[in-house]
Formats: C-alpha cells, sequence, structure tokens
C-alpha cells in the first residue's frame, strides 16, 4: 500500500503568510503541519509516499521533507503545475502508485488520532474506497455525505445548503479503480476536478464506498482561525521537557517545554505551551496555547494564545490574543513623535486594535 500526500494548492485563505511559504509547513506545535500527516502515515505502516507539489512551494517542500528517510519513509515528489483539484491530484499520481491502493492524506488536515486505524479497516475489509467523516457545525465548508442506512449515497462539494453535517475528513483510502472515475468526472463550476465526485462516481458505479467517523479531533487549517485552533488543540496533548534556562525570578506554571539555549528572564509562564530553541522571553508573561518558534525574542509582552513563527521580535504595549505572526516580523514600540501606531504590512494583513 502507498501513500499519497496533498502538498500543492494556493492557501488563499493563509495570506499573507503563504505569500512566503507553503501552508502546509506552517507550525502547530513548532513542528510543520505536513510533518503529522508524513507521521500519521508512517505510524500505519505506509512508507512508499508521493507527495503532490505545486509550482509555489515546491522547493521549500522539498527542501523540508527531503527524501522522507529521518521520518523512516521514502518520499517521492509528483508536480502538479496548477492546483486543478484533489481528484486531478490523484490522476497524475496514477504512474507512482503503480496498481496498489493508497491512503491519501491533504498535507493541511490534522488528525488526533492519526489513520492507523483505517487503514487496518481497510486492509480488512478491502472496499474500493474508504472515507473519514466527522459532525462539524458549518458543514457548508467541506465536502458532505448524505449516507442512507448507514451507506454513502451522496457526496457534495461545500454545498449551500448541506444534505448532512457530516464533512468528510481530508484522507481517503481508494483502491486502483479511482483512476477510472478521476478519468471520467469533468471540471466543477469552480473549475476543479473534485474528488467528491469521483467518490460519487464510484458510488453510482457500484462500487463499495465504506464510510467510518472519526473519533478524536479533526481539523483543516485552511483559515488563521483554524491554524490557532489545531495549535490550541495539539498543544493539550505535550508533555513538559526542559533544555533550557529560567531565572531565579520567573515562574514557570503547567506543562511548558522550553527548547536549547532558550533563556527566561523575569517573566511569567502559563501553559501548556511551547517553546523553541534559542528565544529570549524578558520581563513578559506568556500565557496558554502560545507556540513561540526558534529564535524569537519576546520582551515586555503579555501574549497567550497564539503563533510566534521564527526570528521575530515582540515588546508590545497591548495584550496579544490570537495573533498569528510570520516569520523575521518586528513588533516594537516606537518613541517618535506625534505619538502613534506604525505599520508596515505586507499584502492581505489584517491588524486589529
Ligand atoms: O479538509 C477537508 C476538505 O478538504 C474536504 O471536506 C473537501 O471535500 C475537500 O475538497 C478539501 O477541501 P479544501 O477546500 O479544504 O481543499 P484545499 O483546496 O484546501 O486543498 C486541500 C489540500 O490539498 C491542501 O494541502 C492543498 C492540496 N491541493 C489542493 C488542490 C486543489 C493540491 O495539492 N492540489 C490541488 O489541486
Amino acid at each position: 500500500m502507498k501513500g499519497l500526500i496533498l502538498s500543492g494548492g494556493t492557501g488563499s485563505r493563509l495570506r499573507p503568510l503563504t505569500y512566503t511559504g507553503a501552508k502546509q509547513l506552517i507550525p502547530i506545535c513548532n513542528k510543520p503541519i505536513l510533518y503529522y500527516a508524513v507521521e500519521s502515515l508512517v505510524e500505519s505502516g505506509v512508507t512508499d509516499i508521493g507527495v503532490i507539489v505545486g509550482s509555489n512551494s515546491s522547493q521549500e517542500i522539498m527542501r523540508s521533507l527531503g527524501d522522507g528517510s529521518r521520518f523512516g519513509a521514502k518520499v517521492s515528489y509528483i508536480h502538479q503545475d496548477k492546483p486543478l483539484g484533489l481528484a486531478h491530484a490523484v490522476k497524475i499520481s496514477e504512474e507512482f502508485m503503480s496498481g496498489e491502493p493508497f491512503v491519501m492524506f491533504l498535507g493541511d488536515n490534522l488528525l488526533r488520532d492519526g489513520v492507523a486505524a483505517f487503514v487496518e479497516a481497510f486492509r480488512a475489509s478491502s472496499p474500493d474506497a474508504l472515507v473519514l467523516l466527522s459532525e462539524v457545525p458549518e458543514p457548508q465548508h467541506f465536502g458532505v455525505v448524505e449516507l442512507v442506512d448507514g451507506r454513502v449515497v451522496r457526496l457534495v462539494e461545500k454545498p449551500k445548503v448541506p444534505p448532512s453535517s457530516l464533512a468528510l475528513v481530508g484522507a481517503y483510502l481508494f483502491q486502483p479503480c479511482i483512476f477510472r472515475a478521476v478519468k471520467e468526472i469533468e471540471p466543477s463550476t469552480r473549475g476543479e476536478l473534485e474528488i467528491t465526485d469521483a467518490i460519487q462516481w464510484l458510488v453510482d458505479h457500484g462500487y463499495q464506498v465504506e464510510p467510518h467517523l472519526v473519533t478524536g479531533w479533526w481539523k483543516d487549517t485552511g483559515r488563521p482561525s483554524d491554524v490557532l485552533d489545531a495549535n490550541r488543540l495539539m498543544i493539550e496533548t505535550i508533555e513538559s521537557s526542559m533544555q533550557g534556562t529560567v531565572d531565579a525570578t520567573s515562574e514557570v506554571i503547567g506543562r511548558v517545554q522550553i527548547g536549547v539555549g532558550s533563556q527566561i528572564l523575569r517573566s511569567t509562564l502559563r501553559g501548556p505551551l511551547v517553546i523553541g530553541d534559542h528565544v529570549t522571553i524578558e520581563d513578559s508573561y506568556v500565557g496558554p496555547y502560545t507556540s513561540i518558534s526558534d529564535g524569537v525574542t519576546i520582551r515586555k509582552t503579555e501574549i497567550e494564545n497564539s503563533i510566534i513563527l521564527a526570528d521575530s521580535h515582540v515588546e508590545s504595549a497591548y495584550r496579544l490574543d490570537a495573533c498569528l505572526v510570520g516569520k523575521r516580523v518586528a513588533i516594537v514600540p516606537s518613541q517618535a513623535r506625534p505619538k502613534a501606531i506604525h505599520l508596515v504590512l505586507g499584502d492581505d494583513s489584517r491588524c486589529e486594535f
């Protein structure tokens, strides 16, 4: 059995971060989202993995995953010139799959309990396809499945009026018959070959599509609020670890990870939270559900429930909450008169005061 991870696409809902980096490499608990997908496949015994990469971010993804050996996997790259849809990504993977069944994982999805149980179920009963479902409050943002007597009868991509509250989770298991389906379907009105249409084709042609409900949490990290939610959920699972130094005047409460060479001075840390390597935190409060990447400096700031990416400098008179801050960003006080807020923001940035 092989694996297919989809790591192309444009990440338009995560601009401006995705102007300069792949959305699948945004860290959750200081680890790129994509790594969780690779680890989840390896844990299921699937180690021969094809990764779909788009034209914008292929180099960055290839640099980051390499040949996959450090995950115990063999990673090959499949180039998709344009993000023409999930089913298009399947279509261009046919040669890589060489007639084997496969598990497809969307590189921006996180599943708390991974996919091992579903891979096992698929191996045991060998249906033509196995889809994972989760009850969601806003099904219109997802592919939605209608079940009758526990059987899949209809799948619709982001319907205005959802037929149920069961969303398709971004992990699917397929037998090679899916390649027939993706060749038969037509692009949707948004111009993409939809995986929902391909699975509907299987249903309509008498193939067996087995639905499974996921039990642990699942998160699609499409929007900034989803990234913060995913970070919050994942950070609940961390254990404390201390590789840096905390001075005698600082206080550490709850589960906190502190990386190599990091220094905490005259500050309060209230976990759960994750601090990377070579981070300096001075005269600050860092609260729950915060992930701080390597090389960040935080000075005279109160912050919680946020993600700060590498090498940024934060010194804010305002308390920061639910912030997603990119790499090498400076949030600093200004002595200049007139006293005002000075902003240099990239396209599609958003500040709330
Ligand atoms: O997260 C679950 C949802 O994922 C499902 O409920 C939907 O049925 C499914 O269509 C998909 O919807 P999204 O709108 O979230 O898909 P998105 O465009 O974000 O793409 C998902 C991943 O696949 C992401 O890592 C980018 C990658 N991708 C996407 C497209 C369209 C590709 O590699 N190539 C593509 O052509």
